[in-house]
């Protein structure tokens, strides 16, 4: 689907983007790693993630988003981090989950050649799925973080088949 956007060589570096780093971009992490090790794939990827904002630094994923992940067998431990222009040479995709996170991405990317990298989640959406972005759930109920989920997950298996 998209294979024109990723680059032949191994690894490939991924990192995904949300605002707060404790919901949605380090569930994505931890979906996409537990993919990538189902098919024995560790070693041709670097997946991590990181926020455009400073809330929460140092901190482990909403406690909420860790419930609902280990309902799935998915053990979310990141430490949540600030984005820099750094990890624009350091990925070779970084995803964003919103219009609002590419927003800002844009903002920072040092170059066009950096801008270039920056891709929306929802580019890996099912045709059929009525969003087109991965939804803040921080003040949602039980439902939001689901539905993200459930979209990190659809996302996240065209993602790795596009590899
Ligand atoms: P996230 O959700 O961007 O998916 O991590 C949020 C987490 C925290 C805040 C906003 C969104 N906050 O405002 O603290």
């Amino acid at each position: 689907m998209f294979n024109n956007m990723i680059p032949e060589r191994k690894p490939v570096r991924i990192l995904f983007v949300c605002l707060g780093n404790i919901c949605r971009s380090p569930a994505a992490e931890g979906v996409m790693k537990a993919l990538v090790a189902g098919q024995g794939r560790e070693e041709e990827f670097v997946i991590d993630s990181a926020g455009t904002g400073r809330y929460h630094i140092g901190d482990l994923p909403d406690h909420r988003m860790r419930i609902h992940a280990r309902r799935r067998g998915l053990e979310l431990t990141h430490r949540c981090r600030q984005v820099t222009q750094d990890d624009f040479s350091d990925f070779d995709l970084i995803i964003g989950m919103d219009a609002s996170n590419m927003a800002n991405l844009r903002a920072i990317a040092p170059s066009p050649e950096a801008e270039r990298k920056l891709h929306a989640m929802a580019e890996w959406f099912n045709p059929a799925t009525t969003y087109d972005h991965v939804p803040d759930p921080y003040y949602e109920g039980s439902e939001g973080f689901e539905l993200v989920l459930d979209l990190l997950d659809e996302a996240c298996r065209n993602l790795l088949s596009d590899i």
